[in-house]
């Protein structure tokens, strides 16, 4: 074989030329895991710190041993752990949607659990708990994954453990592997999972009556598990917001130079629109909707679409018969009839679950038709097929709407050719639409969440080696060097309708209003529509001047005096 075809070859199996170089880089670390040029565990102190919701009294009946082992405290990393123990058996596992990162939590876990402990690698998530399917993380295995997208290493899904049956089958795989200690990736749905089980596996789980340990670590690229100064941020955001800002930004320079689309582009993030919110500041496109102003102002429909059109026209009568408009994957949910109508369509199929499961996806439109009544019934008919298919189809393990599958960009589009025409028949509008989800969720990761997710593997060890369950792995003051701390997940729960019933979870973070943030969009988005002032970041960048850079939403929200991260 020729050199050439030998170098094309060798790149097969995830050993792309980039790849191999990024598995190499350097991974900064925070000043109190360092020891010369080796990683140590920290210790934590309890802090005066308390996190708590409205429902914190239930909750705390609910999880009676770890919300008053904990207290509902932080802790904060403080120090050496000068006698970590040995012997310990660790398993992790990834739960959810994908995130970039994952691997090097698994990374940072096994450097700080070191040679005198087993680390463990649960297959396919939850699901692979649940079935005892595990097997030893080696160094050689970690070498492969560093830096590097995906969660292939593992596999991941969304089963939520709360039957009787799922919980004897972990007990069982605790006994079976010998576990000490679980590790939770995920976002907020299966930080509760680890909430569930913290408690479950608090006492009498092993033969000599000792527990399992239980600690979570925050992913998500919807970044909406914060908790404020505690929680900047989940994992995952930083590398997603970059790749979308990125295609963006190329539709937008896209748009002067062959004038002649207007592109409706829908962003991941089920439920917030952190997503939609830090791709607009990075790209400053004519358009951007907010799920949560929607919601906050409730803003129908029909002035969503008016809205959109008269900057259409607007822009039309200045020369431009084009822009971008930027949707976030959630927005149907926050729409107040919308958020009525969905309401009740999951209202009606988990009550009628055993007639409507087995249904074909037409039937099921017609069962929720004949179920709707009034104003809900009129708008159901009043939406397009795509849009009623989607509607009724199979909630996620969560109970959740499957918002990635409901093309809003495409009912955004087809109603706002509708309205421009009204506001004025010689305004050419052709348009584009696009769905940014999966592109960005596996992209190899920013510097920001490689550093921060081997940082959050460290500190899930040290919690680990420390004999503490029940907590959320963090890293905070991100911009002075990051300090570990860990969040009681008890504190966290709060009760949802879910399935049509109350459930204890972690209540979601949402853009608010008042933010920052927010505050600086609302401020822009006049000017951005009016003119061309978008802005194309470019490809995200491991060396460079926007390497070492954290999301704007963060440091405007956090208040921090650069966009810069130091650790
Ligand atoms: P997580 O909350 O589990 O991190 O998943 C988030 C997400 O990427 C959402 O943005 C999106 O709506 C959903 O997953 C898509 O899920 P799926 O991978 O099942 O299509």
């Amino acid at each position: 074989m020729s050199d050439i075809l030998t170098v094309i070859t060798g790149t097969e199996s995830h050993h792309s030329i980039f790849e191999e170089f990024i598995r190499k880089l350097d991974v900064s670390v925070c000043g109190v895991f360092q020891e010369g040029k080796s990683v140590a565990p920290v210790a934590f102190e309890t802090s005066s710190e308390t996190v708590s919701t409205h429902d914190s009294p239930q909750v705390n009946a609910k999880f009676p041993l770890t919300s008053s082992a904990s207290g509902n405290k932080v802790l904060r990393g403080r120090g050496r752990n000068s006698s970590p123990p040995r012997g310990k058996r660790v398993a992790v596992l990834f739960s959810g949607g994908p995130a970039a990162g994952g691997h090097n939590v698994i990374a940072g876990l096994k450097k700080v659990l070191g040679p005198g402990n087993t680390l463990l690698g649960v297959r396919a998530g939850p699901k692979g708990l649940l079935k005892g399917d595990l097997f030893e993380i080696t160094d050689a295995a970690v070498a492969s994954i560093l830096n590097t997208g995906g969660f292939d290493f593992l596999g991941s899904d969304r089963t939520k453990i709360k039957t009787e049956e799922q919980f004897a089958a972990v007990k069982a795989t605790c006994l079976g592997s010998d576990l000490d200690a679980i590790v939770v990736v995920g976002g907020d749905d299966s930080n509760t999972n680890a909430a569930i089980l913290a408690e479950l596996l608090y006492q009498k789980v092993k033969k000599d009556g000792r527990g399992v340990q239980v600690i979570g670590v925050p992913k998500t690229i919807d970044g909406d598990l914060q908790v404020g100064d505690l929680l900047p941020i989940s994992f995952g955001f930083d590398t997603a917001t970059r790749i979308y800002a990125e295609l963006a930004g190329n539709i937008l320079q896209d748009t002067p130079s062959s004038r002649k689309y207007w592109h409706f582009v829908k962003l991941m993030g089920r439920a917030a629109s952190h997503v939609a919110l830090e791709v607009a500041l990075q790209v400053k496109p004519a358009v951007a909707l907010i799920s949560e102003e929607v919601a906050e102002k409730k803003t129908s429909l029909a002035s969503i679409i008016d809205g959109i059109a008269r900057v259409v026209v607007l822009r039309a009568h200045k020369g431009m018969n084009y822009g971008v408009v930027l949707v976030p994957e959630g927005l149907v949910e926050f729409i107040p009839e919308m958020n009525a109508l969905i309401a009740s369509i999951s209202h009606e199929m988990a009550v009628g679950a055993s007639e409507v499961d087995p249904m074909s996806p037409g039937d099921r439109v017609a069962f929720v038709q004949r179920k709707l009544t009034g104003g809900l019934a009129a708008l159901f008919r009043s939406l397009p097929a795509y849009v009623q298919t989607m509607l009724v189809a199979d909630r996620d393990s969560h109970g959740n709407v499957q918002v990635s599958l409901i093309p809003t960009e495409r009912l955004l589009k087809d109603m706002v050719a509708t309205r421009v025409v009204e506001l004025d028949p010689k305004v050419k509008f052709d348009t584009q639409s696009h769905f940014f989800g999966y592109e960005g969720r596996c992209g190899a990761p920013t510097l920001f969440d490689a550093a921060y997710t081997y940082n959050l593997g460290l500190t899930a060890g040290s919690l680990i080696l420390a004999g503490k369950t029940g907590y959320m792995a963090s890293i905070t003051q991100l911009e002075e060097g990051g300090a570990p701390v860990a969040i009681p997940l008890t504190g966290l729960l709060n009760i949802e309708q879910r399935h049509g019933k109350d459930e204890l979870v972690i209540e979601k973070a949402l853009v608010k209003c008042d933010s920052p943030a927010f505050r600086y969009f609302a401020s822009r988005r006049e000017a951005w529509a009016e003119g061309d002032l978008f802005c194309s970041p470019g490809p995200r960048q491991l060396w460079g001047p926007a390497s070492k850079q954290i999301p704007m939403t963060v440091a405007l929200n956090r208040g921090y005096g650069s966009l810069g991260f130091k650790f």
